[in-house]
Order: C-alpha cells, then sequence, then structure tokens
C-alpha cells in the first residue's frame, strides 16, 4: 500500500525543483508538528498535524492508509546517494592492506591491479550473481536512508561484459523498491587487452558500446585522470556521448589536478565528482556553469587523501552533493553516517548545508530534482524518519545509524522496529 499519512513529525526539508547553490544550501524549511499525506507513492500535502479535512479530500472515504505517528522525530527526505559501483564481482582487502603499507592507488592499477582485478572479477559472474550482491548491499544502503541511487558499469570494459552489467543494474532497479538511476561508465580504465592503446578503446566505446546502451544508461561517466583518460581522450568521448543524448558526469580531479572540472563545465556535465585536487578555475566554472560538485569524502578517508575543499567551493556558489561512491576498491563503504560526519568534522559542512547535499543536490546530480530530493506537494512520496528530534544528532552521533524508518514512494521499505 503506498497511501501513507505522516503526523506530528519535525519536517526539515529544503525547497524547489533544481540544485541549490552556494549559501543557499543552508536554508531549510522546517514544519513543527507536521502532517505528511502520500497518495499513490506521491506526496500530496505537508502542513500542521491536523489535516483531517484533508485526510478525507486526499485519500478519499473509506480509503485504506498506513499512519505513522512521528512525534520527537525530524522527516527529512529521502537521501540521495547519486555516485556508487555497487554492482561488482570479487573484493579487493588485499589491495587495501597493500596502500596501508604505503603503496598508491594508481601504482597497484597501473601493474595491473586495482580497477583491473574487479574487472576480471565481474567477467566471470553470471549477471544474476552480480545482481543477487548488489541486493545486500543496497538493503544496507535503504536502512542508512537511502532512497535513490546511482549506480554505473564500469567493470565489464568489453561490450558483452558491460551488457551485462547495465542489464544487472536494471534487473536491481526492477527488484529494490526505491529508485535506480543507471550510468553507463565503460570509461572507467583502459582494459588490459587495449594496453597503450587507448584511443582505441575510446573509438570502441564510441562505435559499438554507446549506440547501443542509450536506453539501458541515462548518463555516460568518464575517470578524467592523469595515465588513464586524459583530457584529449575525455573530451573526444564524452562530445560523442552528450551528441547521443547522454548526461554526462565525470570522475574528475580525484589523483592529479588535470582540468577534469573545467572540462565538465565546457562540456554542460550534470555532475563532476571527486575534485579532491580541482583548481580555483575549476572551482569558478562549475559555479559559473551549474555543474553540480559531488563530493565523496568516504573515498578521501579511505585513500588517506585530504578531503574536496567542500567549504571553498560551497562560499564560490557552488551546488555541493554528497554521495559514497561504494565501490570494491577505492571505497569499500556506503556508510551515510560516516560521510555525514566526515562532511561535518573535516569538510567544514554545516549539518545544513550536509541535509542539502545528500537530498535536492543528490536529487539534482541524477536529473531527478523535479521528482525527488525535498518534502513538497507533487514530489515522490521519499522520506526518512529518524530517531532523534533535532538535526544536530546526525553529526554528533559520528558512524552511527539513526534512521527508524525509511519510506521510499509511500511504501516503508525499512523499519528499526520491525
Ligand atoms: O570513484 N576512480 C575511479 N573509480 C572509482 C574506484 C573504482 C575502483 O577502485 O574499483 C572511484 O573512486
Ligand atoms: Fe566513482
Amino acid at each position: 500500500m503506498s497511501n501513507l499519512y505522516i503526523k506530528h513529525a519535525t519536517i526539515v526539508t529544503p525547497l524547489g525543483n533544481e540544485a541549490v547553490k552556494g549559501e543557499d544550501m543552508r536554508r531549510l524549511n522546517v514544519i513543527e508538528d507536521g502532517a505528511i499525506l502520500i497518495r499513490d507513492g506521491v506526496i500530496r500535502y505537508v502542513g500542521n498535524s491536523n489535516p483531517l479535512r484533508h485526510i478525507y479530500s486526499i485519500f478519499g472515504h473509506g480509503a485504506t492508509f498506513r499512519e505513522i505517528d512521528a512525534k520527537g522525530r525530524v522527516v527529512l527526505p529521502g537521501f540521495v546517494d547519486s555516485h556508487t559501483h555497487m554492482v561488482f564481482g570479487g573484493f579487493r582487502p588485499d589491495e587495501f592492506r597493500w596502500r596501508l603499507q604505503g603503496e598508491s592507488y594508481m601504482s597497484i592499477m597501473e601493474r595491473g591491479g586495482g580497477i583491473q582485478s574487479t574487472v576480471n572479477a565481474t567477467r566471470d559472474l553470471s549477471g544474476a550473481d552480480l545482481v543477487k550482491n548488489a541486493e545486500r548491499l543496497m538493503d544496507r544502503m535503504i536502512s542508512m536512508g537511502v532512497t535513490t541511487v546511482e549506480v554505473k558499469s564500469g567493470y565489464g570494459l568489453d561490450f558483452n561484459s558491460e551488457a551485462k552489467m547495465l542489464a544487472a543494474i536494471g534487473q536491481l532497479a526492477a527488484k529494490c523498491r526505491i529508485e535506480v538511476v543507471p550510468t553507463f561508465l565503460g570509461a572507467h580504465a583502459v582494459p588490459a587487452e587495449y594496453k597503450g592503446r587507448t584511443s582505441e578503446y575510446v573509438d570502441l566505446i564510441i562505435e559499438k558500446m554507446l549506440p547501443k546502451f542509450r536506453k539501458a544508461a541515462r548518463f555516460c561517466d568518464i575517470f578524467t585522470e592523469k595515465g588513464v583518460f586524459e583530457i584529449e581522450d575525455s573530451r573526444r568521448l564524452m562530445k560523442a556521448a552528450a551528441a547521443m543524448g547522454y548526461k554526462l558526469k565525470f570522475h574528475a580531479d580525484e589523483i592529479v589536478q588535470l582540468g577534469g572540472a573545467e572540462l565538465a563545465a565546457e562540456l554542460g556535465a550534470v555532475s563532476a565528482d571527486h575534485l579532491l585536487h580541482v583548481s580555483n578555475e575549476g572551482i569558478r566554472a562549475l559555479a559559473d556553469r551549474n555543474v553540480v560538485a559531488t563530493l565523496l569524502p568516504l573515498t578521501a578517508f579511505a585513500l588517506k587523501e585530504e578531503f574536496a575543499p567542500a567549504r571553498k567551493m560551497i562560499d564560490a556558489g557552488c551546488a555541493v552533493a554528497l554521495a559514497s561512491d561504494l565501490n570494491p576498491g577505492s571505497c569499500f563503504s556506503g556508510s551515510i553516517p560516516l560521510m555525514i560526519a566526515l562532511a561535518c568534522i573535516y569538510m567544514n559542512m554545516s549539518v545544513e548545508e550536509v541535509i542539502t547535499a545528500l537530498t535536492i543536490n543528490g536529487a539534482a546530480a541524477c536529473c531527478l530534482a523535479d521528482r525527488k530530493g525535498s518534502i513538497q506537494p507533487g514530489k515522490d512520496g521519499d522520506v526518512v524518519i529518524l530517531d532523534f528530534d533535532n538535526i544536530n544528532m546526525l553529526p554528533y552521533y559520528v558512524g552511527m545509524n539513526c534512521v527508524r524508518t525509511t519510506v521510499a514512494k509511500g511504501n516503508v521499505v525499512y523499519d528499526s522496529n520491525l
């Protein structure tokens, strides 16, 4: 049943249908003792907790609906995790250990480990097993309040294996009860069989993969990085993707400052992600061209890198989103609570900014801000009910989950009480 009446809630939400930039990220709408009515999965009413006449006019006489008393609890829009690689085969704990002993992420990649080792394991796995593994991770994400998740391909790196990954993402979308946004990331690395022939691999993506995957993926993404896909290859590939109707995302300026942010802005990308080493010009370009700056603090933490300059970006007028980057290599974590704590403690983001980053700006990074990311009539009935009545509990409760209930399109998809 997707009819739901939430009453006596402290509703905290950003407002609007687009990314929120700069100092506006601090502005949240608060309704004390609030009510939310969700009919057929869509929010129909948000207001005070005495909506009796609205209940009958919205649900109709005799209609059935579930009721949740949220007294003493904050209700937020469902979290949008706008950057994950949660479909994959195998794990890389040895690589993590090598990194702790001092080896760098890129040097492991250069000697054939890293992404390539997940590519080998993913090619060996059936589509059904890929889906089964991802479902387990998905359940955890939902328990931390995630109601929309972007999922990338990029561990296939040949036509059939990328097709298998995108099909698995499609099956995951059909099976799980939250929104899944599929992204094609054929340009995640140059596969071993094309080593030294980057430009030929780019040709393969442009000529064979992009035209065939247009229906299965809404976005095209690329790892724009020194020694992987540098600026000219990235520009060529992403221009071709845009011409075929893909929306663009970039892994930009993650390991070194290469100008990925500037390229994302030049090509009108929806988001530029990572940005640990973004230049001042890059920050300016993202702010001016309305490219969402998606920051991934769990990855910086797991790689022992400096965090992205979130404060500088927000102060420069960027729209910042936060996402997990959940993947088997650089960041095997999808911990929303830890991400929130890192963003507040080390990136100097306020709790209000973090909420905006994880809701409306995440939705904008998925081109879904017209439907997701705020608690307003007409939007999908996606909300998170916290255990507490105060948003300051979110970073204070370091790394611990304080989600009581997750609601996606009016359905309770997680409840810590059950
Ligand atoms: O976003 N840097 C490129 N891609 C992923 C890591 C993928 C992996 O290590 O398997 C990232 O960090
Ligand atoms: Fe990533």
